[in-house]
């Protein structure tokens, strides 16, 4: 029988009581009945809905025909009645919602049979998702970070739309210089009418990171910039208009040629095995006097330039392979952050950079870098 609400008679204490215990082991019961949010919402209404809702029949028939005395008396009973039947709807809702998600947890076989009923076993063990495989450029990535962590290098970002300034500017390449053009550069449209040194552009290496950390850290830093580059290439096994590198920078008291030399010597053996051998040859940047190519032993020929009676192609049979671009940072560079403690005439420092696909491609033998970058599953399995 469902709980209808009784005309009152009474309105001693004693019979108030009565018929509020009553009117709340209804409510429990029927609030035990709801399983669905169908169910839910039916006994809302029956509790709550303005018109003939149980709240609104104890106004009109308990509250408005209460004796002037007892008007009091009842009219606290029914504000009671009200905060108990809002509360009990509430929670109800609450548990139907989390009774609905428990069921559709059971249905997507996430959570095993042991669930019972709204509640979750949390002692059970978990749910076992495969988990991919890190990318092979993102692996090779990481593999140089943690050679430069170990030698205490922290590690730096920046956005990948840079501004003229910080990509050209501060980096020593002055306005409408040729070097430029060495960077085939992906402009951002409609920005001719900012000032040059403001207009967006993609950033062609990761070099502006090293302005951007230098403004917001004094020295002595030693940092690694990983990140993705762009440049207007187009693709073909070696390129890709998207590519990565990782930029390196120490800045220091008294930094030498020679500590530039060390790192980079000892980071090589650390990727490529002791055995490796490396040199250094004489090179150009804007942001960097003197600046280098370094070149390592080709580590799948081991310098012979010969695979059995074949010529090596990685390393086009000379033996070496060029792995990155490097050199003592210009002194006009430092002029950019002076104020932030990099006095050229206090300071120096070195930086470098290289292509971390380029690298991935000759760790992992594949011939084309577009296979990195195509999202294949059979290809990327491989390095699972
Ligand atoms: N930014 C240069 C490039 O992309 C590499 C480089 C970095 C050279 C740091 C010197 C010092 O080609």
């Amino acid at each position: 029988m469902p709980y209808s609400v009784p005309k009152l008679t009474d309105f001693s204490p004693a019979a108030l009581d009565s018929v509020v215990r009553e009117l709340l082991s209804a409510l429990e019961e029927e609030s035990k009945a709801v399983h669905s949010e169908n169910d839910w919402k039916l006994f809302r209404d029956r509790w709550m809905a303005r018109k003939n809702g149980v709240l609104t029949q104890l106004n009109d028939l308990w509250l408005k025909v209460a004796p002037g005395l007892g008007k009091r008396e009842v009219g606290q009973r029914v504000n009671e009645l009200k905060t108990k039947v809002t509360e009990a709807v509430e929670k109800r809702r609450i548990k139907t919602i989390s009774l609905a998600l428990s069921d559709s947890l059971e249905l997507h076989g996430s959570v095993s049979a042991k669930v019972i009923r709204g509640r979750l076993d949390i002692t059970l063990p978990g749910i076992r998702r495969p988990i991919g495989a890190e990318h092979p450029v993102i692996k090779t990535m990481n593999e140089i970070i943690g050679v430069f962590r170990n030698l205490g290098y922290s590690v730096e970002e920046g956005p990948e739309i840079e501004t003229d300034y910080y990509n050209f500017e501060a980096l020593n390449f002055p306005p409408n210089h040729p070097a430029r053009d060495t960077q085939d550069t992906l402009f951002i449209a409609g920005q001719q009418a900012k000032p040059q040194r403001e207009r967006l552009l993609l950033r062609t290496h990761t070099s502006p990171v090293q302005i951007r950390t230098m403004e917001k850290m004094r020295p002595p830093i030693r940092i690694v910039i990983p990140g993705t580059v762009h440049r207007n290439d187009p693709p073909d096994a070696s390129h890709s208009p998207m590519f990565h590198q990782i930029e390196g920078l120490a800045v220091d008291a008294n930094i030498t040629f020679g500590d530039l030399k060390g790192t980079l010597d000892h980071a090589m053996k650390a990727l490529f095995g002791s055995s490796v051998k490396t040199h250094f040859r004489p090179s150009f940047f804007p942001f960097t006097e003197p600046s280098a190519e370094l070149y390592v032993t080709c580590f799948i020929c081991g310098g012979s330039g010969k695979r059995g009676a074949d010529p090596c192609r990685p390393c086009k049979q000379t033996g070496w392979i060029e792995v990155l671009g490097c050199g003592m940072v210009d002194p006009n560079v430092f002029e950019f952050v002076k104020n932030n403690g990099y006095d050229p005439k206090k300071v120096s420092g070195f930086a470098f950079g290289m292509g971390v696909d380029r690298l991935a491609l000759l760790k992992y033998g594949v011939d084309d870098i577009q296979l990195f970058f195509q999202g294949d599953v059979r290809f990327l399995q491989q390095f699972g």
